[in-house]
């Protein structure tokens, strides 16, 4: 979203314009905004063999997967519904890694059914997919790196040693055991630190750790970064530069493959870099009133929709849409839940008045695959913006939607219980 002196664009579309067409609640996505960032990515890292797999759990909609389908990109998935949305976006079963986390075998068995190329995060399973496929199948595995990438992030930080993801670093000697006894091709070596990566230095850390260990394996393929690079939301907080994060891991990465003997593809797994600031949450401020001196704005959506700034106390940038030019006060935004439901504390925003259309940013990633139906309320309507032109690309839900899968009991006489 962009702004001259009067007015907020996505494209060269007027938000107010996007907000009259599909209503409010609305998510927006700017897929020229996407077609940056991957962009930038290919141009930090274009002296090696990358390969971008987009992590769709950020943004799952079959039209962001086509979207970065046609530009060369694979797929990150986590479920096997992820799977079978990415095939019938149109991704071969080879573009596609499948990346669960406390899986029962069955799912990955499925997986292998599909064709998908699997990534398994525990002994457990190893073992069991290794005495089924022996040398039949090849997988990647993911490992836990024991490095603590950052401060006060407690809920998407995952490489420390105490965090349920990967093999334990203490667990290699059984990986290969395993490795040998079921001549398992084991083709990568996985690791995904946490959501808010800031400094290349910590990729770089990663980097050394999986070097080291990938020497012991001969038949690697891939090495895999995951996702995890932070995007700037406006919070004043550092972000990771991911042309200097190329200029940086491309050379140590060369150096590695040349010491493992042969070229290597390198993947990155990114979600919220690709999408996150693509997307705009539009609401509409329903009520205005004062409360123990502060005063508050209510919008029409709530952590129903946008559940990261009560979940992980996540900073979205707010403004008002309607007023450009207003004069700056202090607001709290919050949601229509029966709870807190706090969108954003303390804000500085143009003047309010019931109507105005408040814009949530950064809200692409992690926005409306995490929104519920929590209150009754609909999820949202999502719209792409593509060549200049808003596209609807899921509907607003409907009364029918939240009653589809209720099974009212007709034989029953509650009145009787
Ligand atoms: N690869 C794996 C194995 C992952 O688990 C994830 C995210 C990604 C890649 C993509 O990470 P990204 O590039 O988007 O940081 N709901 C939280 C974030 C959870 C991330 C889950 N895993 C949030 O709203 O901040």
């Amino acid at each position: 979203m962009q702004r001259t002196e009067n007015e907020y664009y996505i494209q060269r579309l007027r938000v107010t314009d996007i907000a009259r067409q599909f209503g409010t609640p609305v998510y927006v996505y700017d897929a020229d905004h996407i077609l940056g960032q991957i962009a930038r990515f290919r141009e930090g890292f274009s002296t090696v063999n990358l390969q971008i797999k987009y992590a769709c759990k950020a943004l799952t909609n079959i039209n962001i997967m086509k979207l970065m389908l046609s530009q060369g990109l694979g797929l990150d998935t986590v479920s096997l519904s992820e799977v079978r949305m990415g095939l019938a976006a149109g991704f071969v079963p080879q573009q596609i890694v499948f990346t669960p986390n406390c899986v029962g075998i069955e799912e990955l068995i499925e997986a292998v059914e599909l064709g998908v190329k699997i990534n398994i995060e525990n002994l457990s399973n190893l073992e069991k997919f290794a005495q089924r496929y022996g040398s039949q199948v090849p997988v990647c595995i993911r490992l836990n790196p024991h490095i603590a990438t950052q401060q006060n992030a407690d809920k998407v930080n995952w490489w420390h040693n105490q965090s349920k993801f990967g093999i334990s670093m203490d667990q290699l000697a059984q990986v290969k055991a395993i490795e040998t006894t079921y001549n398992l091709p084991i083709n990568g070596i996985h690791i995904h630190s946490s959501s808010v990566i800031m400094t290349p230095e910590v990729f770089l850390q990663g980097a050394q750790t999986v070097f080291d260990i990938a020497l012991g394996f001969q038949n690697l393929e891939f090495i895999d970064f995951g996702g995890g690079i932070k995007v700037d939301v406006g919070d004043g907080q550092e972000v990771i530069d991911v042309v200097e994060l190329g200029q940086k891991l491309d050379p140590v990465f060369q150096q590695f493959c040349q010491k493992y003997g042969h070229t290597l593809e390198l993947w990155f797994e990114p979600g919220r870099f690709l999408v996150g600031n693509s997307g705009t949450l539009l609401t509409e401020c329903k009520v205005c009133k004062r409360n123990g001196g502060t005063d508050f704005v209510g919008v029409d959506s709530g952590f129903n929709h946008l559940i990261r700034p009560m979940m992980y106390d996540a900073y979205h940038q707010i403004v008002n849409v309607s007023n450009p030019q207003g004069t700056q006060k202090k607001y709290t935004v919050v949601g229509n839940v029966c709870e807190i439901d706090n969108l954003g504390k303390d804000r500085m925003l143009a003047e309010v008045r019931e109507g105005d259309l408040i814009a949530l940013k950064s809200a692409g990633a992690y926005g409306y695959s995490m929104a519920s139906t929590y209150n009754s309320r609909f999820r949202p309507a999502e719209v792409l913006v593509l060549n200049g032109e808003a596209k609807l690309i899921r509907k607003r839900d409907t009364y029918e939607d939240l009653m589809r899968n209720q099974v009212d009991l007709p034989t029953v006489d509650f009145a009787k219980v």
